[in-house]
């Protein structure tokens, strides 16, 4: 535990312990849930990679998005370590929501492996050491929980060919987190552990104030429309839904004192979110730019040489027309009296956030 305000200085002397612990704080999600948790008097462990130099940044963020600094416990994040690192005992933990992982396309499949199955079958081992654990909560994707990639993904943790062949057409990243929802749900069972997985779709910033910390994917496409750089639109018809990082923070804060049952997973997205040709026909209007008038079959974009296309080809997967069953995340969010967002509204302050920080160049 490192001691870094008055709170901690009178929480170490009386013992004090953590009963919530979230790993990934410092990630876009993790940002917006752990003052949430604080609001609600919840006293956070957060354990960060390099705690000591990056305590103070993370407090002055919390006081900067309305959370209460008094409630948070910093300790070292190592996921290598069974014990994650920690040198605070989780003896008061009641909810572990587990957040870090990659999230980051073009990755070796020992790196995704490494931090986003090993790590998160650690992570999950160390709660269920927590005696008073109410429930380990953790982040897949909505892409991820498909029960079909589920099923065919169900042989992979004994079988290294089936592996292979799951990471070569995923790409690492997906398939890491196909692999991690399998692993972590089976090891929860054999642990007696209840475990809510939430998948959300692509997460964008803050519904008030458009704010996020991270520039991938989507931001990716939106930027080089705002340029002029982007040649044409992918499968315009493809549904790629959104969710604003504030409402998913209240929903994951909402999921240990609701979930219903040792396992329960939630698929969290707009449903109202355009698909893609209007998404994209929408931001340009707000930036007043012109929309590429060539669009081009996914397969296409997937068979010329990335030099050419400029397309990250694990995104190229999310181009997808699916739809999602959000029932469970729908019936949650009436449990807790939850509207979500307006979506346009919400997309536009996004917008606006990434044009005043230059999609991320500018802090
Ligand atoms: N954002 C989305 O659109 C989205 C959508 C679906 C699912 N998800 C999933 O949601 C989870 C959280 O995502 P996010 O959007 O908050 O990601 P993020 O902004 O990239 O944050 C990732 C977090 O994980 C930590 N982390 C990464 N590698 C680590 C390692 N080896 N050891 C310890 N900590 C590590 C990072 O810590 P540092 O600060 O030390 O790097 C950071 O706190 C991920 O599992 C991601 O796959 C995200």
């Amino acid at each position: 535990m490192y001691i870094c305000n008055e709170y901690q200085k009178k929480a170490a002397n009386m013992s004090a312990s953590p009963d919530t612990l979230v790993t990934g704080a410092s990630g876009l999600i993790g940002r917006w849930l752990v003052p949430l948790l604080t609001r609600r008097g919840h006293t956070v462990l957060v354990p960060l990679r390099g705690a000591r130099a990056r305590a103070a940044e993370y407090l002055a963020w919390t006081a900067g998005h309305g959370g209460d600094t008094e409630r948070l416990v910093f300790d070292e994040l190592d996921l290598s370590r069974d014990d994650l690192g920690l040198t605070t005992s989780v003896a008061g933990i009641r909810d572990v929501f587990h957040l870090a992982g990659r999230y980051q396309f073009g990755m070796s499949v020992e790196e995704a492996r490494s931090t986003n199955v090993e790590g998160s079958l650690r992570a999950l081992r160390l709660a269920a050491q927590a005696p008073q654990l109410r429930r380990f909560t953790s982040i897949g994707g909505y892409r991820v929980a498909d029960p079909r990639a589920l099923r065919a993904a169900g042989e992979i943790t004994s079988d290294e060919a089936a592996r292979r062949r799951l990471y070569k057409r995923l790409g690492a990243y997906e398939a890491s987190k196909v692999e991690e929802n399998v692993a972590l749900r089976a090891e929860a069972r054999r642990l007696a552990v209840p475990i809510s997985v939430v998948n959300p779709s692509t997460v964008i910033g803050d519904s008030g104030t458009g704010e996020t910390t991270q520039f991938i994917g989507l931001t990716e496409a939106i930027r080089d429309l705002a340029k002029g750089a982007l040649p044409a639109l992918v499968e315009p018809m493809a549904f790629v839904p959104v969710v604003t990082v504030d409402y998913l923070a209240q929903l994951l804060a909402g999921v240990p004192e609701h979930a219903d049952g040792p396992e329960t997973s939630y698929w969290v997205l707009d449903e109202k979110t355009p698909l893609m040709g209007d998404l994209l026909r929408h931001v340009a209007r707000r930036l007043g730019v012109k929309v590429p008038r060539l669009t081009l079959p996914v397969r296409l974009v997937a068979a010329l040489p990335r030099a050419l296309t400029r397309v990250e080809p694990e995104t190229l997967s999310f181009l997808s027309t699916d739809t999602y069953d959000t029932a469970g995340a729908d019936a949650l969010a009436r449990k807790l009296s939850l509207t979500a967002p307006d979506t346009l509204r919400a997309l536009d302050r996004w917008v606006d956030f990434l044009v005043s920080v230059d999609f991320g160049r500018r802090g």
